[in-house]
């Protein structure tokens, strides 16, 4: 655990714990207020994030910056978003489970320094590492749950929405249940930055 937001973040960017490292351009430690109260946590960077340093920079992370703006959200305002990964997976598959028991101690250290009220998960990989392992988005996406006083929810992934549009009215409809629960449990999300 480091208690230094810089440190943690210079450890990170010289991690080689697994073989994502080897062949990542940069790694995508995460971008937002690290005094946020909400948490978005994706899978992993693809090819663009890779390139970039930054999560969510790709045709998916163009559309999620639409939903967050639907709800008064900015990555650069009142939000952090951080991904299980930290390294691009080759072909952007899925990161294996012992790449994702690997990183997972940098997002956990995040989370300690952040102490977010709110995770939101995007996508499956996420909602099973973070709030179950047998997680099943299609039904359970736009649910809150409740882990040691973090309140939790998943929604589909963006890149799932560009693969499946018909998800996206879905999708906006988490989005709103998600910003009344901000309301509710923390409405300073909405002023204070
Ligand atoms: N998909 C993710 O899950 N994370 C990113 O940063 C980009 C695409």
């Amino acid at each position: 655990m480091y208690n230094n937001w810089n440190e943690l973040r210079n450890k990170c960017n010289n991690c080689n714990k697994c073989e994502l490292s080897k062949t990542r351009n940069n790694v995508v430690f995460g971008v937002g207020n690290t005094n946020a109260r909400v948490l978005f946590v994706g899978e992993g960077p693809g090819e663009q994030e890779d390139l970039k340093g930054e999560p969510f920079v790709g045709r998916g992370g163009q559309l999620l910056d639409k939903y967050l703006k639907a709800i008064d959200l900015d990555r650069n305002k009142n939000i952090y978003i951080a991904n299980i990964v930290k390294c691009r997976p080759p072909q952007n598959r899925d990161p294996k489970p012992n790449e994702q028991e690997a990183c997972i101690d940098w997002l956990r250290n995040q989370f300690l320094l952040i102490k977010p009220k709110i995770i939101v998960c995007l996508g499956r990989i996420s909602a099973q590492k973070i709030i179950k392992n047998d997680f099943k988005i299609t039904k359970e996406h736009g649910i809150f749950f409740n882990k040691k006083d973090t309140i939790m929810m998943a929604t589909y992934h963006p890149a799932a929405l560009l693969r499946f549009p018909e998800n996206k009215g879905i999708a906006l409809d988490d989005f709103i249940k998600l910003k009344n629960k901000i309301k509710e449990i923390c409405p300073e999300t909405y002023n204070k930055y």
